[in-house]
């Protein structure tokens, strides 16, 4: 089974926390894009749909559905959103995509999240991705020296402008053996928008999608 296919069966398992009245939010990337070509088969389910960028955005769009923006919904019932990274207590990395900041918020204003990965992004530590760090453009040398200071390798990601127009920092060289720790510090360099971890805010149930099926873990 490719992976393309695991993604699938992730983003199908996602379908049935989708209760009737269901505020819901969508995150960003290819398994959430298998993802909404699937919603119109539980629209009558949903009562309100909010996006995580303009890509997920134009794709609810194509399949019919009127996107709301998060001032308008209130909270969500539920996020299901993608990632880079995740480990068995449900702490993950996320921003391959770009869109970390926006999807950072959804997940903060959900009830519940549930992330669907395919098996590949299953991990012992956090950080053998590059980190991605959303980052102020008059901020930029400061943050890169700072990131320096804690021994990290950021390399900024070519010609690539977020959908709140600024760049993103990749940060190599980081195990980051206390995702809730890491966060926090990182949150703290003045400039930083965003930062890539969700350990704070963990996704709720994870599913995970391999040759087999898709397991369920629940924080
Ligand atoms: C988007 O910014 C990311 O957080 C995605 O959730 C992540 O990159 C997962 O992408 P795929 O579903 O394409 O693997």
């Amino acid at each position: 089974m490719d992976s393309s296919e695991k993604k699938r069966n992730a983003a199908e398992a996602s379908l049935k926390f989708i209760e009737p009245g269901t505020v819901l939010g969508i995150g960003t990337g290819s398994t959430v894009n298998a993802l909404i070509e699937m919603l119109p088969d539980v629209r009558e389910r949903i009562d309100k749909v909010v996006s995580s960028s303009k890509a997920s955005t134009e794709l609810l769009q194509q399949q019919g559905f009127e996107v709301s923006t998060l001032n308008e919904a209130g909270d969500l019932d539920l996020y299901i959103d993608g990632a880079d990274e995740v480990t068995k207590r449900l702490h993950l990395i996320k921003g391959g995509g770009g869109a970390l900041t926006r999807e950072k918020v959804l997940a903060g204003a959900a009830r519940r999240f549930v992330c669907i990965v395919d098996e590949s992004k299953f991990v012992g530590i956090l950080g053998s991705f590059p980190l991605p760090i959303e980052v102020l453009p008059m901020a930029q040398a400061f943050v890169v020296r700072k990131l320096i200071k804690l021994r990290a390798q950021p390399i900024w990601r070519e010609g690539f402008v977020t959908d709140n127009g600024n760049h993103i920092l990749d940060v190599h060289g980081l195990t980051i053996s206390n995702p809730l720790e890491m966060e926090a510090r990182l949150n703290q360099i003045p400039g930083i928008l965003t930062v890539g971890i969700f350990a704070q805010r963990p996704a709720d149930i994870l599913l995970i999608a391999d040759d087999t099926g898709v397991r369920e873990l629940r924080a």
